[in-house]
């Protein structure tokens, strides 16, 4: 019974859904168990790319079973159109999509208020993805939420939306002059993905927990990012789940005991999309040069990526957290572009040098990285399929970052298709 994690190291992006893919042939199960469409996985296959927001990327692995557990915010539209979407490109997909009746639906109440509070906060945002995710969130914890398994009895779903909208609308008309919610509109458009969502509801944690029991392998694909978890990132530039391990465990209904591997995936760089610290962001022509060359242009909002160099101690720093076992590194080809590489090695707060990553935010904003150069190769490495295949500096490079993180490496991605990579089965 073994359970694998692909979680990111940084603040979201690291090309997750890419090493899903690779590890997505060895096994049965692939399960989201955490934020919602704010993520944007994408998979190349050939000639097709598939970019996937809800829907874990094991989808466009034949047989293999696909989770959405407890722990995800489902947007009910999104999900519709995105299964539909894929369908239409020959992908059986509602036959191995199960939703767990758990999780918590979006609501167009929560993708209203993450807007306005976001124009309210200023200078002071966050930078949400506009998707409604903290707001869902929030009901959840406040035990305001509607669930999947709400729209399966109107009666139960008109009181719970009743409850949940006196507060609301009571928001919308006081704090922010506009919408107005009536229950029997939210219920009726809930209620027209009913039949649509229904065969493919089921609770996903106890499908996961007896596959694992009969031997079946499962991954455990993780949306946004170490740093952006609401517990341990860079509060409050997060998002409002944890995409950490223990995340992993309560949002897909598995035990901790289940888990065996946990790939920790890095860019070769750094970025951020959305608001708050990132200090080794690059504003010079060195971060449009990695930007234009890595087409850094988020998957789910389209915004414009903020770039810099790989930032040593924070990604040491999630790998322990996240106790990984492996290392993945992707995009290691865009540095082919760079004559002389940086890392971030440690940093300076206030002209003192301080050990590892801080944990007080104040430090992190101030944080000034203390580089260490390394040789660029400068020569294409699209074709390498083998460690040794790649040049000496390069080699170099993944060395000094596998052993800073202290894992063993199980994949470098070389290229934007999807056998431009080195992998290194790890045995799931
Ligand atoms: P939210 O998750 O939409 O509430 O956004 C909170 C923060 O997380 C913002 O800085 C977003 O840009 C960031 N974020 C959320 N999802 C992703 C992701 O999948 N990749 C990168 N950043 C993300």
């Amino acid at each position: 019974m073994t359970a694998t994690v692909v979680l990111g190291l940084a603040w979201g992006d690291e090309g997750k859904g890419r090493v899903c893919d690779a590890l997505a042939s060895d096994v049965d199960y692939v399960s989201r168990y955490s934020g919602g469409n704010n993520a944007g996985h994408t998979v190349r296959v050939g000639e097709e790319e598939f970019k996937l927001h809800l829907v874990p990327s094991g989808i466009v692995r034949e047989g293999v079973v696909c989770t959405i557990g407890n722990g995800v915010v489902v947007n009910p539209e999104v999900l519709v159109e995105e299964v539909e979407a894929l369908e239409k490109r020959g992908l059986g997909v509602r036959d191995r999509l199960k939703v767990d009746g758990r999780a918590h639906l979006i609501m167009p109440y929560h993708i209203a208020l993450d807007s306005h509070r976001e124009i309210a906060l200023g200078d002071a945002r966050i930078g949400t993805t506009n998707r409604g995710i903290g707001p869902a969130y929030e009901d959840k914890v406040a035990r305001y939420g509607i669930r999947v398994q709400d729209i399966f009895d109107e009666g139960i779903l008109k009181t719970k939306l009743k409850a949940a909208l006196r507060e609301k609308n009571a928001i919308f008309e006081n704090v922010y002059g506009e919408e107005h919610y009536e229950v029997a509109d939210v219920a009726s458009w809930l209620l027209t993905f009913r039949d649509f969502i229904g065969p493919m509801v089921a609770d996903t944690g106890t499908l996961l927990r007896e596959a694992l029991e009969n031997r079946e392998r499962v991954l455990l694909e993780g949306g946004q990012a170490t740093l952006l978890d609401n517990d341990h990132g860079t509060y409050p530039f997060v998002t409002s789940s944890n995409p950490t391990v223990g995340g992993a465990v309560v949002g897909s209904g598995i035990s901790a005991r289940h888990l065996e591997y946990v790939v920790g995936v890095t860019k070769a760089y750094t970025t951020r999309v959305g608001d708050g610290p990132m200090p080794t962001e690059l504003f010079d022509e060195m971060g449009e040069t990695i930007r234009s060359v890595g087409r850094e242009y988020g998957t789910t909002t389209g915004r414009s990526r903020r770039v810099g160099w790989l930032d040593l101690p924070a990604v040491k720093w999630a790998a322990s957290l996240n106790g990984i076992t492996h290392v993945a590194i992707t995009l290691l080809d865009v540095l082919s572009a760079v004559d002389e590489i940086k890392i971030c090695v440690g940093y300076e707060v206030d002209g003192a040098r301080v050990e590892g990553y801080p944990m007080n935010q104040t430090d992190l904003h101030h944080a000034k990285p203390v580089y260490k150069s390394l040789p660029g190769w400068g020569e294409d490495i699209t074709w390498c399929r083998m460690r040794g295949d790649l040049p000496s500096a390069a080699q170099d490079f993944v060395g000094f970052v596998e052993a800073e993180v202290g894992a063993p490496l199980c994949m470098i991605s070389v290229g934007p298709e999807r056998d431009q990579a080195i992998v290194e089965r790890i045995g799931i």
